[in-house]
């Protein structure tokens, strides 16, 4: 099946979470786009949103949702987003958006991390999709270096034009193949710890605790 009707059928699912006057934290990519233009049609009224980009800002401003900064909520009741890879778990990688620094923030500030996702997201080991991490530019060949003695390839991640990408935060992406991530946690705290690194695209300390799975047969809701 269409993997666009798969990401409208959990964007629509995730509906049901939304509390009418809350602020809810909102990720980013093309399946959250999904969820947004849902919340759009569905005109559940909400006191704001705090965003992970600056592209869901937009989308949420342009549907009318109030955008407020991290700094002016002390908790969320939810945050939804999508993933990359997610597991039996419910650790997921992100960041193939770019976004991965600002989602981990506003995860954090979350009571409940609802994953919405389509079937092909669904692994039963994270690291098949290259895991983003992303640097201060200064760090990153050396970053790369470390990568490489641990036996995976990391690489700068560019714009069309050829140039490194930059993220809303001004910093660099290395995309990390070759990696087998077995323990989530373990890799997310020993990368988390290497200078340089602003954040790893490896979700397990603020990992799913629903999942609404998108897949040929309906939407499954996976507890974690
Ligand atoms: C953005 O940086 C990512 O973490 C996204 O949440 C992730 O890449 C999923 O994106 P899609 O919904 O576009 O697959």
């Amino acid at each position: 099946m269409d993997p666009n009707t798969l990401k409208q059928r959990v964007g629509q699912a995730a509906l049901d979470y939304i509390q009418p006057d809350s602020i809810l934290g909102v990720g980013t990519g093309s399946t959250v786009n999904k969820l947004i233009e849902a919340l759009g049609q569905a005109a559940i009224p909400l006191r704001g949103a705090v965003s992970s980009s600056e592209a869901t800002s937009a989308l949420l401003r342009k549907i009318g949702v109030a955008v407020l900064a991290a700094e002016e909520v002390d908790g969320l009741d939810v945050y939804i987003d999508g993933a990359d890879e997610i597991d039996a778990s419910g650790c997921m990688i992100k960041g193939g958006g770019a976004a991965l620094t600002r989602e981990k923030i506003v995860a954090d500030l979350a009571r409940q991390f609802v994953c919405i996702a389509d079937i092909s997201k669904q692994v039963e080991v994270l690291g098949s999709f290259p895991l983003p991490v992303e640097v201060i530019p200064m760090a990153a060949a050396q970053l790369a270096r470390r990568f490489a003695a641990m036996g995976a390839q990391a690489r700068l991640r560019r714009q069309a034009d050829g140039q490194p990408l930059r993220t809303d935060n001004g910093q660099h992406i290395l995309d990390v193949t070759g990696l087998h991530i077995d323990e989530p946690l373990r890799l997310e705290l020993e990368i988390s710890a290497w200078p340089g690194v602003v954040t790893v695209g490896i979700f397990a300390r603020n990992k799913a605790s629903v999942c609404l799975l998108g897949g040929p047969d309906g939407v499954a809701t996976l507890h974690f």
